[in-house]
């Protein structure tokens, strides 16, 4: 549910804001810092840098930015403000020093990007007494309330290159490939990325894992005459090397597993993540703004709307059975 904004008396706004990333990087993530501190500056507010997420707010790792400290990272990937994973945050203890950190600042707003986890800090701020606002950034594209999380269509760009890749040596020595892509929990890099390199098989949390079914798809495609064939896998779903080698003993392509890794989460953001970036950098902090706080940024359908924090985190994501059925319904 998006809300209606009224303007904010004279001399009652808030004047400081701050701005962290947590949680794992994704690119697209600097160029909503950039929206961020520019918007900020736009609407009169200071705003601070929280480095190391909620490890360099517990420390008190927090500078004043400029314009010039976010000239020229439009288009780098990883995050300028650095990340890292609290898993201590949950005791009251860190959420206290945290929140006297920003107040001894004087920041009364903070703007956190990030993903569930991430949330999940914000929303203990909040019992502290910090405004806040969360902007979706993860490659995972996990976040139920948001068609589209920041960093996740440069990763998917990132996998597809790199299955291209594959399949080109895939193709001239008659093999298959299984490829492991990120997503934690979440199978949509698995399906876009099969989908649009022309998978055989692929393997999400949304579909299970059926070795049977796998190996059945590959000998398939085999008897069709494919010279080569690829099967995409989550993470966490199986050992992608014991599944190649499966794959090798019961069909007749010898097969070679690739795990993909970490280089999903770097490089240049796409277009699309940058105008996401961008829209929901400025839209968070006109929520501050506006003295709106306990808001997850979203995208739905064109527009950039905005939730409540509770109710956001307790959405359930939808996997969309058309999407899932079309590679398998371009097989033949
Ligand atoms: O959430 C982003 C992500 O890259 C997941 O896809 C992956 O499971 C996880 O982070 C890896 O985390 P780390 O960088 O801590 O190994």
């Amino acid at each position: 549910m998006t809300l209606c904004y009224n303007s904010f008396e004279e001399g009652e706004e808030m004047k400081k804001i701050a701005i962290l990333t947590s949680g794992g990087d994704a690119p697209g993530m600097n160029t909503a810092i950039r929206a961020v501190v520019r918007s900020a500056f736009h609407y009169d507010h200071e705003i601070y840098g929280v480095y190391e997420g909620f490890k360099g707010l517990v420390e008190g790792n927090i500078k004043k930015l400029e314009r010039e400290d976010v000239s020229r990272i439009i288009n780098r990937g990883g995050t300028v403000l650095g990340s890292a994973r609290l898993p201590e945050f949950e005791q009251v203890k860190y959420q206290e020093k945290a929140a006297s950190n920003l107040e001894k600042l004087g920041v009364e707003g903070l703007v956190v990007i990030g993903g569930d986890g991430t949330f999940k800090g914000a929303q203990a701020l909040m019992r502290q007494g910090i405004k806040t606002v969360g902007i979706p950034g993860t490659i995972d594209n996990d976040i139920a309330s948001s068609d589209y999380t920041i960093g996740f269509y440069t990763a998917l760009q990132t996998a597809v290159d790199s299955i291209d890749k594959l399949r080109d040596t895939s193709f001239s020595h008659h093999r298959c490939s299984v490829v492991e892509v990120m997503g934690r929990h979440c199978g949509d890099l698995a399906v876009y990325s099969g989908i649009a390199v022309g998978s055989e098989f692929i393997i999400t949390p949304e579909t299970g894992f059926d070795k049977a079914k796998t190996i059945k798809a590959v000998q398939d495609s085999y008897d069709r005459q494919k010279r080569h064939a690829i099967v995409v896998v989550t993470e966490h779903m199986t050992d992608v090397h014991q599944l190649a080698k499966d794959i090798e003993d019961s069909t007749e392509y010898e097969t070679r597993a690739t795990v993909l890794g970490h280089v999903q989460r770097g490089g240049s953001p796409v277009a699309f993540d940058r105008v996401l970036a961008t829209e929901m950098g400025e839209h968070a902090v006109m929520l501050l703004h506006n003295d709106v706080s306990g808001r997850v940024v979203a995208l739905k359908g064109q527009d950039i709307v905005d939730f409540d924090m509770d109710e956001a985190l307790n959405m359930k994501k939808q996997a969309s059975n058309k999407r899932y059925g079309l590679y398998g319904r371009l097989l033949k």
